[in-house]
């Protein structure tokens, strides 16, 4: 399947379009998970679930509620584990969370009685690095546009900024992948543009590995090298789709191109249940 990359990325080398040429930094291979609902019926959240990153690749993942798209997220980040199938990442099974996988939660997970800037320290601070790494916290303040908000508590500012918050929170740990889960779902559609914008700058500026759930077709195609494709009952992979655009143009035909594919798949998808 091919990877289109920035020109930043393809000057560093860091994604090909040769699938051969790297080993998969994430490795996701015939995952089962299940859980049973409080009524004490199955729910197969994840089936045959199977889906390799590469080092350097923004991958989105796109697909109605409930179709396991948190479930999966949890799963690379450590916090829960597959009944069947394996989770790797560098070649190794995922047991538990680590800095090396950050992860932005669904909805706001600020600590309401810390400011924006000691919500962001808080992790630096737990590991005993706060010391050395103070200076970081303003660094990545900046880089997330809100110098001059540090001593705010999260009921202080707006919604966007407590996501920029969150996304500066799991920056410091220098993840090698950031696990983002709708972090732009509840923003309106100006704010999300902007804070787009911003994670792809980080994304070429840090040369990281993302792995993006929405729930939105145009953010799915605006950001991704892939398009992932899930549906519910059981959750599974129904389509990888490589995006390719020569620029990033939300109004490009080949922009709108892509949003008539990926609205058609998921169309269909809703009628097909
Ligand atoms: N801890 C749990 N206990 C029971 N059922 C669960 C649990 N976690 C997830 N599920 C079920 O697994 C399915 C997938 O849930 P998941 O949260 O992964 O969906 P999602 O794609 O993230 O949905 P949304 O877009 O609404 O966030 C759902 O049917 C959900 O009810
Ligand atoms: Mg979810």
């Amino acid at each position: 399947m091919s990877t289109i990359a920035t020109s930043a990325q393809a000057q560093a080398g860091t994604v090909t379009d040769d699938p051969g040429a790297q080993a998969p930094l994430l490795s996701i291979s015939h995952v089962e998970r299940d859980f049973t609902s409080p009524n004490g019926q199955r729910v197969q959240a994840l089936s045959d679930v199977s889906l390799d990153v590469r080092p350097g690749e923004l991958v989105s993942i796109i697909g109605p509620s409930g179709c396991g798209k948190t479930t999966l997220l949890r799963l690379i980040a450590g916090l829960d584990k597959p009944q069947q199938g394996s989770v790797t990442f560098k070649g190794r099974p995922i047991e538990a969370p680590n800095p090396e996988r950050g992860y932005v939660f669904q909805q706001g997970s600020l600590f309401p009685w810390l400011t924006v800037r000691e919500n962001v320290a808080f992790g630096l601070k737990a590991q005993g690095k706060y010391r050395e790494h103070a200076g970081e916290v303003d660094d990545y303040l900046a880089k997330v546009g809100l110098t001059g908000f540090e001593h705010a508590y999260p009921h202080q500012i707006s919604g966007g900024m407590a996501q920029r918050v969150a996304i500066a929170r799991a920056l410091i740990d220098h993840p090698e992948v950031l696990l983002l889960d709708e972090p732009m779902g509840a923003l309106d559609s100006f704010t999300r543009a902007d804070l787009q914008d911003r994670l792809l700058d980080l994304w070429e500026q840090y040369h990281m590995t993302m792995v993006l759930v929405t729930h939105d077709v145009d953010e799915a195609i605006y950001l991704g090298n892939r398009v992932v494709i899930m549906s519910p009952r059981p959750g599974h992979i129904k389509e990888i789709v490589p995006i390719d655009l020569p620029e990033r143009d939300r109004v490009s035909d080949a922009f709108l191109g892509y949003r008539k594919t990926l609205l058609t798949k998921l169309h269909f998808d809703v009628h097909e249940h």
